[in-house]
């Protein structure tokens, strides 16, 4: 994995977002794959500004949300489109019809996973897919365990995850929807680029892992090792423990 390390979270996003913004001048209809969660927001504003700049135009391209809980409609303050909505999604030129999410309140769940694999194969599967890292190493929602799920599929969240998500809950995991759905580790896998931003030192032991540990279903990051194309971006906190 090709590993930069930033001085400051700020180098670190505003980094990824020129990295972004260059890949859809190369290619303006790219596929990209977006996560919530608190990593990303510096580079979504910084993605927001370059549009607003003149320098990032996604109006060719596509996007796919990595997941949702379920159970929760995206009015809800604790959803993940409504999260990017909030942080990128209202701010930049991407097409309404070609931003994609997962439904968490689809009357079926399993069929909601199927088709939303599918639309993404249908795109021709991710171009470049934006990554965090969970303390407890997972990426989207694939949680650590015995295994892992390939495809999309719906998860029980571990209470650390619930624990880690509490923020928009008025901090309280026992508000956090116990379920969500994710895309697989191999929707994942499968994506052409895979970039990862980690800050802080709450993820330095998990990104330790995920680039020196054994590949392991207990750290779900340590597979992106199998990757050909992973582009790892550290602030100095998140590096500590290499
Ligand atoms: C969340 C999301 C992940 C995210 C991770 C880290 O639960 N499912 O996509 O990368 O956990 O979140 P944060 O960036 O807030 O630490």
């Amino acid at each position: 994995m090709d590993v930069t390390i930033y001085e400051t979270a700020t180098e670190a996003s505003r980094a990824l977002a020129r990295r972004v913004a260059d890949t859809l001048r190369r290619t303006p209809d790219l596929v990209l794959g977006l996560p919530a969660g608190r990593t990303p927001v510096e580079t979504y504003t910084e993605l927001s500004r370059l549009h607003s700049a003149g320098e990032a135009d996604f109006s060719l391209a596509t996007a796919f949300l990595l997941d949702e809980f379920v159970g929760l409609d995206p009015s809800h303050t604790g959803s993940f489109r409504r999260f990017l909505t909030e942080h990128l999604l209202s701010r930049i030129n991407l097409d309404p019809n070609r931003t994609y999410s997962l439904n968490g309140v689809a009357s079926d769940l399993d069929v909601e996973c199927e088709r939303y694999e599918e639309t993404i194969a249908a795109t021709g599967g991710l171009d470049l897919l934006l990554l965090g890292i969970g303390v407890n190493g997972h990426i989207g929602f694939n949680e650590p365990g015995e295994t892992l799920v390939a495809r999309t599929h719906r998860v029980t969240l571990l209470e650390a995850t619930r624990l880690e998500n509490a923020g928009p809950f008025g901090g309280m995991a026992s508000r956090v929807p116990p379920e969500a759905l994710s895309i697989g580790m191999g929707t994942i896998l499968r994506a052409e680029t895979i970039v990862i931003l980690a800050i802080g030192e709450r993820k330095a032991s998990a990104v330790a892992r995920m680039l020196r540990g054994p590949v392991a279903t207990t750290l779900p990051a340590s597979f992106l090792q199998l990757h050909r194309r992973v582009e790892v971006y550290l602030d100095r906190a998140a590096a500590a423990a290499l």
